[in-house]
């Protein structure tokens, strides 16, 4: 990819509930905004009227582990064709907070479901799209917990114990061991300022800052 602002692209942001990415994602969305592109900013699940609906289901609801994927798959079908697909095909830069690392981490690594089904829906899902960076915000879970304790109330995830990120985070490691040209680890127990300059260093390296 070139550092060009016609360039379509998309940018996904992971990491274990509490990680903190929610507040960089936000300067993120400012400082890209900034250099002149248009920003789509969404979400995983969601990011468009049908995977919304979805997304309440996944996150309040008690289901097991494969009724769990197939809707946070059917809400990314749903989001790449109503919305990312349309986007990049304008040229727009796509930032989207969580996308399929975190099915494979929280799914695949946390639940334990079987890693085949995950790429055999990744592949029918997304066609061969997938972010052309993503930055992971690596916390150990126990600083994660303590953030998340003084927190809102739960979601079904955000209640699993510290075992269970500690999963979920060998999972992203995994992700990123996998594939180093398109996950950066950001290593998110640091100071605010000293995270956002990892991610702006990040952008840099790729010519996008
Ligand atoms: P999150 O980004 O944490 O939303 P919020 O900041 O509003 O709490 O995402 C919601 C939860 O969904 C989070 O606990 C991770 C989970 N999740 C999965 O388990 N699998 C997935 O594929 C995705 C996208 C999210």
């Amino acid at each position: 990819m070139t550092s060009s602002s016609a360039t379509a692209r998309m940018i996904s942001l992971e990491g274990i509930d509490g990680a903190g990415k929610s507040s960089h994602l936000e300067r993120l969305h400012a400082h890209l905004s900034a250099l002149g592109a248009e920003v789509v900013r969404t979400r995983e699940p969601g990011g468009s009227e049908l995977a919304e609906i979805l997304r309440e289901l996944v996150l309040h609801r008690a289901m097991d582990a494969l009724s769990e994927t197939l809707l946070l798959f059917a809400a990314r079908r749903d989001h790449l064709n109503t919305v990312i697909r349309p986007a990049l095909a304008r040229g727009a830069l796509v930032l989207c907070d969580r996308f399929t690392d975190a099915t494979y981490a929280y799914q695949g690594w946390g639940r334990g479901l079987d890693h085949g089904i995950l790429l055999q829906l990744e592949q029918w899902v997304q066609e061969g799209l997938q972010p052309d960076l993503t930055l992971w915000f690596d916390v150990p879970p126990a600083v994660a917990a303590a953030r998340l304790a003084r927190a809102r109330a739960p979601d079904r995830f955000e209640a699993l114990d510290e075992a269970f990120f500690t999963r979920v985070r060998d999972g992203y490691a995994e992700r990123m061991a996998r594939d180093p040209a398109r996950l950066v680890r950001i290593q998110g127990d640091a100071g605010l300022e000293q995270v956002w300059g990892s991610v702006v260093q990040a952008l840099r390296e790729r010519g996008w800052a």
